[in-house]
């Protein structure tokens, strides 16, 4: 089989991660890159051997033929730049991986994840930290029985990050993905209520605490934090059955098996050999190149667009909650 003809739009940091996925994946050659600032285009062109464009309009003009393209552009809430060139993509029908957030408007969200159905193109986003050895050994366990009935989701996840740009950049910027990790475990969230706190001396919600009621009646907590971080990790997932306890720290590093009527406990470190959070974007972008080479049907892709909605979905009704004071419930599109 052929590789797969790959474009990126949005040359920043995690387009250059996209690009070194895809340059290391036996199954791909990166074509076209493309950014607004030239500099950036044109220095992406010379490291990864690929056409140079300014714009995915001139891109997609050019006639150069893409069987799939990230785009990594940021903006407002590192969400409010993806629109434009997701929609034009998507218009002329290549499948498109696209970053975190979907997007920080819920209007815009809904019109990307429409159309990519309309037109029944592929349409995936970057919710790495699903994309492990360790979450899928123990989504395994749970389809299994092991852990019993799974009662409790708890997600952690907390970074250093002083940026100040929007009050609610924390929760929308970062939250997708802690939420996309429960939502994989639990499903579709029913009703969120929320406290949030602003760190010191910050001027945004940078601390927050969500009680989650899942549609099939599991309930979870997520704490999130923007003032913590460093020593105190990335992220702990604990998933509470009536038969056993999984804990997963820093998505890939460590899985531990608590067996409820048993002391036997079951250790993995690294397992599948992943190293730590980096791993993740390779095994992300493996399994979209994966779904591009099979042709899985747009609505099997792993990491779908309309789950990215649904995290974003979760997000607004957690800031609603708080700004309410009140237990609301999630639209569910
Ligand atoms: N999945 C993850 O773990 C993870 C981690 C960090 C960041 N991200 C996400 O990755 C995205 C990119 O982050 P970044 O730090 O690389 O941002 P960045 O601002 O450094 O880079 C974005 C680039 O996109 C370009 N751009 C904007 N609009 C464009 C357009 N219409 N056409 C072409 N180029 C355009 C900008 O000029 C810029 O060079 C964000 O959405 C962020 O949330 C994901």
């Amino acid at each position: 089989m052929a590789k797969l003809k790959i474009g990126i739009v949005g040359m920043g940091g995690i387009g250059n991660n996209h690009a070194r996925c895809y340059t290391a994946n036996q199954h791909t050659d990166i074509v076209a890159v493309c950014d607004i600032i030239k500099d950036k285009a044109d220095k992406a062109a010379e490291a990864y051997g690929a056409k140079a464009f300014y714009s995915v309009r001139e891109m997609l003009k050019s006639g150069i033929h893409l069987d799939g393209c990230s785009v990594t552009t940021a903006g407002i809430e590192n969400g409010g730049d993806h629109h434009k060139p997701t929609m034009e993509l998507l218009r002329a029908q290549i499948p498109v991986l696209g970053e975190k957030p979907i997007s920080n408007e819920i209007s815009k969200a809904r019109q990307m994840v429409k159309l990519a159905k309309d037109r029944h193109v592929p349409y995936g986003v970057n919710l790495n930290h699903r994309f492990t050895p360790a979450a899928v050994q123990a989504k395994e366990w749970l389809k299994k029985g092991r852990l019993g009935e799974l009662n409790i989701v708890n997600m952690t996840m907390w970074i250093n990050n002083p940026n100040e740009s929007s009050p609610w950049f924390h929760i929308r910027a970062l939250h997708p993905h802690s939420l996309d990790v429960m939502r994989y475990f639990a499903g579709d969230v029913d009703k969120v209520q929320a406290f949030f706190k602003k760190g010191k001396g910050r001027k945004i919600w940078s601390n927050v605490q969500a009680n989650l009621l899942f549609a099939n009646g599991v309930i979870g907590h997520l704490t999130g934090s923007y003032d913590a971080g460093g020593s105190y990790g990335l992220e702990t997932l604990e998933l509470v059955g009536s038969e056993g306890r999984v804990v997963i720290n820093e998505a890939c590093e460590k899985l531990r098996f608590y067996p409820r009527f048993s002391n036997q406990v079951e250790s993995f470190d690294h397992l599948g050999g992943m190293q730590s959070f980096g791993d993740t974007f390779p095994s992300r972008i493996g399994a979209w190149v994966e779904d591009l080479r099979k042709k899985t049907p747009p609505a099997k892709i792993d990491a779908k667009a309309e789950d990215a909605l649904k995290v974003q979905l979760v997000i607004e009704s957690i800031i609603k909650s708080w700004e309410t004071g009140k237990v609301v419930t999630v639209p569910q599109k």
